[in-house]
């Protein structure tokens, strides 16, 4: 039986994560991002390459990433002057929009962690990507799947020490049953708490068993984020 889902998950309604955006170059859903304020979206430093063309834009407020909502375009972009492509180390950026998002029920903001949620608890991870590990089909309409957090230690002697893939203070872990983030969910929000803890990262095919899914660690880059937002953005505090 397949899994038609986010990898494993549920259809989730935007009201329930009115911060999800969906990132787009020429109205293709290409990664997602997480709304800090009305003119501030954080995402993930592997999803911005694509979109300092002219053809990007972000779509807040829609269950569909294809249609509704609002759509805004990007003015600056601030990716993590430590990223590292290779290693996929501080894989964190900032997008500042030309317009401000009209804030609703579908169209919201979410408070940064300051803690990283301890191994055992319950996270949910949401977005547009793959549905399988073996596609790259998007799906339409948003999902999400509860994960369990693990913790950094266990990450490290998973499946990712033999392959020599470093587990950094600045990423966390989550596991599910048959359950993941996959490809087209990056830059998207892991939520803990009604907080964003993590940034959809890495992670070896989706929801295998050796393999966890790797997330940003929101609450190590929190004041990197702060700052960044405040920088350009000092009349839409946080
Ligand atoms: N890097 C992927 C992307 O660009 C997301 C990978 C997440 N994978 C995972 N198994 N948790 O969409």
């Amino acid at each position: 039986r397949e899994n038609l889902r986010i990898v494993g998950g549920k259809v989730l309604s935007i009201e329930k994560a009115p911060w999800q955006v969906s990132l787009q170059v020429r109205g293709i859903h290409i990664c997602a991002g997480s709304i800090l304020s009305p003119s501030v979206i954080v995402t993930a430093a592997h999803c911005v390459w694509s979109l300092r063309g002219k053809h990007s834009q972000i779509r807040a407020g829609s269950n569909y990433w294809k249609r509704g909502g609002q759509v805004a375009r990007i003015r600056k972009i601030t990716e993590h002057p430590m990223y590292n492509v290779i290693t996929y180390q501080n894989d964190i950026a900032i997008l500042h929009l030309s317009t401000k998002l009209r804030f609703g029920r579908t169209t919201y903001s979410i408070q940064l962690a300051s803690k990283a949620p301890i191994k055992g608890s319950i996270v949910t991870v949401s977005g547009w990507g793959a549905t399988h590990d073996s596609r790259t089909i998007r799906s339409p309409y948003l999902l999400q799947a509860n994960l369990i957090m693990i913790s950094p230690q266990s990450c490290r002697a998973s499946g990712y020490a033999k392959k020599n893939k470093a587990i950094s203070n600045g990423m966390i872990c989550a596991v599910g049953n048959n359950r993941d983030a996959c490809q087209g969910d990056s830059g998207g929000p892991l939520v803990g708490d009604g907080k964003l803890v993590g940034i959809i990262s890495w992670g070896i095919g989706c929801a295998r068993k050796d393999y966890p899914g790797v997330y940003t660690n929101v609450a190590y880059y929190r004041n990197w984020i702060l700052s960044e937002s405040y920088l350009e953005d000092h009349l839409d505090p946080l």
